[in-house]
């Protein structure tokens, strides 16, 4: 097996570091809220959710309220969703803001650009600086149709910088030229760190999910990890020989001319995003913090639909019987929930871990308790 992780000793296997209080103390919770995030870029949607000038998306990035709005001249603007008045979250949700925005509470009005405009019974405060009295900004930068924030609006390093060599490992693929299915968030009742656990883990893919993913050569993973983030390939059984579970999608497999695109190849950028592809189709699977002992996840699911006329690709597939039935995002939430059930007995221990399968589990409780070092 190829890997790029670091070497441990031979005679040891890879170890669980965190405590079990990670996984449900509200003080664990607050510092991760607190300090976690707000030393990574988030993840805060795609480009086309704002289209139009002054459509906007808020997005919550650990304690941070935050949203990202579309200017009149068409540049991405992000803001910390906190009114300079009395403070409150004045925008949810999406929406469109065009003409300005406005607190709902005592009327303070905001342009696009931030600065205040305006607020009402202007005698009653004698000597507030308007100039002074802007949205605090925070900072947005894209990658492929991916919109990601920063709370700091001075981030040290680009987003380019952050996302060190994900690029490399992420390929051609271009999410703003696909089509998006209907999302369905996954209410989880399990600490968010568990679901991003399980998706860098590549034991379990032999085992839990033996029947809901067939064609893709689990023994010769290759895994990297680079900076905070991890990508793992896993190769097909033949150069085009597609996994079964991608038979029943009518669309593109979008690079045809190359192996290693139609394969397996699975991402997290740090701390909580998860990016997949395979030939046809490509996701971003959020594991969102609501709660010590709970979580969202919110995965957005993309395809590259045939055009109107194109003749359909010939195809083949890695056939091993039906997997109807098997569900491999509700096998995952299992997983989650059935350790968040664990860890809340004082008895919890966790046993060694595979030296190479599940040394990102590891790597990534090494980054999480280098960043939240005091
Ligand atoms: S809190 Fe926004 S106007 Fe008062
Ligand atoms: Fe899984």
């Amino acid at each position: 097996m190829a890997t790029l992780l670091k070497p441990i000793n031979e005679a040891e296997t890879a170890r669980f570091l965190l405590p079990r209080e990670a996984y449900f103390s509200g003080d664990w919770y607050r510092r991760e809220m607190e300090t976690l995030f707000a030393a990574n870029w988030y993840f805060a949607g795609f480009t086309r959710d704002v289209p139009e000038p002054g459509d906007y998306s808020c997005v919550q990035v650990g304690a941070y309220p935050m949203f990202f709005l579309r200017d009149q001249n068409g540049d991405l603007r992000a803001f910390h969703n906190l009114c300079r008045h009395r403070g409150t979250a004045f925008l949810s949700g999406k929406g469109n803001v065009r003409h300005g925005m406005t607190c709902f509470y005592h009327f303070w009005t905001y342009n696009l650009d931030g600065g205040l405009r305006g607020f009402p019974q202007r005698e009653q405060f004698p000597g507030a600086d308007r100039d002074r009295l802007g949205l605090r900004p925070g900072a947005v930068e894209t990658f492929r149709g991916m919109v990601f924030v920063h709370v700091d609006p001075d981030a040290q390093g680009s987003l380019i910088e952050w996302m060190s060599d994900f690029p490399a490992n992420f390929g051609p693929f271009d999410p703003e030229k696909y089509v998006e299915s209907p999302r369905e968030p996954l209410k989880v009742a399990a600490n968010w760190k568990l679901f991003i656990e399980n998706h860098i883990d590549g034991y379990h893919l032999f085992h839990l999910h033996k029947d809901s993913i067939h064609g893709l050569d689990h023994d010769n993973q290759e895994h990297s990890l680079y900076a905070d983030h991890w990508t793992v390939h896993e190769p097909l059984f033949g150069p085009t020989l597609l996994p079964e579970y991608e038979k029943n999608m009518p669309v593109k497999v979008m690079f045809p001319d190359e192996p290693r695109w139609q394969a397996s190849n699975v991402h997290m950028l740090f701390p909580n995003l998860g990016i997949a592809t395979g030939a046809k189709w490509f996701v971003t699977v959020q594991s969102i913090p609501t709660g010590p002992t709970t979580s969202i996840v919110d995965s957005r699911m993309h395809y590259l639909p045939y055009e109107d006329g194109e003749e359909e690709q010939e195809l083949t597939y890695y056939d091993k019987g039906s997997s109807e039935g098997t569900n491999l995002m509700a096998e995952d939430q299992l997983a989650a929930e059935r350790l968040q059930v664990a860890m809340q007995s004082p008895l919890f221990e966790c046993g060694p871990l595979a030296r190479n399968y599940e040394r990102p589990v590891m790597a990534f409780h090494e980054s999480i308790l280098r960043t939240l070092k005091p």
